[in-house]
């Protein structure tokens, strides 16, 4: 196991973890969104979803504990490498793209801690109901005691909720944005050739998760989705 924790230590170690802790969590949030789009579909289609989940409540931990240590470690060793570099650069390069590259690295950790607030937020009104109890109150009170679309209604039909969540969902895009062309520097995709294109995967791909999310809230809070009576 010493081994394991040596190559974490190591620069590169950090690295190939950020990489596969961020591809795991892009997975989840795709996953996620595609979950949360059925509330297009109506009630009973995003209710389904949402019994089906809790009706597997082993898997559904076994997955909830493998999330919570992906999330630790991709923001530990985050924290661990952002303060790295800053140790071993005290004074920074003048050179241009240097300067750049510390300014993407710098905004890599202001927008992860600032998506750590969202989650802590967003657990706290959706999955342990204390922001907002009476939204909450309404999943339960639902005929199978799943009515995630009331709650969920129920509380992007606040504007300041909706536009909580679709103001944190700039600083997903961004996140995310890198993030993606970090993974494809670390997975050796650097090429001249692929470079750009990665570049715009990355704003098609943020764009469709950190959209979607947005897209979500601002629909229930225009009206475009009918808020549970
Ligand atoms: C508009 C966008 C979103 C909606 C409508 C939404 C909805 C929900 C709901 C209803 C739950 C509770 C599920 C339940 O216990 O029944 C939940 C849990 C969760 N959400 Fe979201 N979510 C959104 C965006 C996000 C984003 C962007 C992230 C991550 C960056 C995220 C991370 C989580 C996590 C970690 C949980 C806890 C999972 C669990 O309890 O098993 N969500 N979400």
């Amino acid at each position: 196991m010493t081994w394991l924790f040596d190559f974490w230590r190591s620069s590169i170690g950090g690295k190939v973890t950020m990489a596969i802790t961020g591809l795991l969590l892009f997975g989840f949030v795709v996953a996620h969104l595609l979950g949360n789009l059925q509330l297009f579909a109506g009630p009973e289609a995003i209710n389904a979803y949402a019994r089906f989940l809790h009706e597997r409540q082993g898997l559904l931990w076994v997955a909830r504990l493998g999330l919570l240590a992906v999330f630790v470690l991709h923001v530990v060793t985050g924290i661990r490498l952002a303060r790295g570099n800053r140790a071993a650069r005290p004074v920074p390069y003048a050179k241009d793209d240097t300067v750049q590259a510390t300014f993407a690295s710098r905004s890599m950790v202001f927008s992860g801690l600032s998506l750590l607030v969202f989650v802590l937020y967003h657990l706290l009104h959706f999955t342990f109901g204390l922001t907002n109890p009476a939204h909450y109150a309404r999943k339960a009170a639902g005929a199978d005691g799943h009515d995630v679309y009331a709650m969920v209604t129920a509380s992007f039909h606040v504007p300041a909720i909706a536009i909580a969540y679709a103001g944190f969902q700039i600083v997903l895009f961004l996140h995310l944005r890198h993030g993606i062309q970090s993974l494809a520097q670390t997975l050796g995709l650097h090429h001249g050739r692929y470079t750009p294109w990665i570049a715009r995967a990355s704003v098609v791909l943020a764009l469709f998760v950190a959209g979607g999310n947005a897209l979500l809230a601002l629909s229930v809070l225009s009206g475009l989705v009918t808020v549970a009576p």
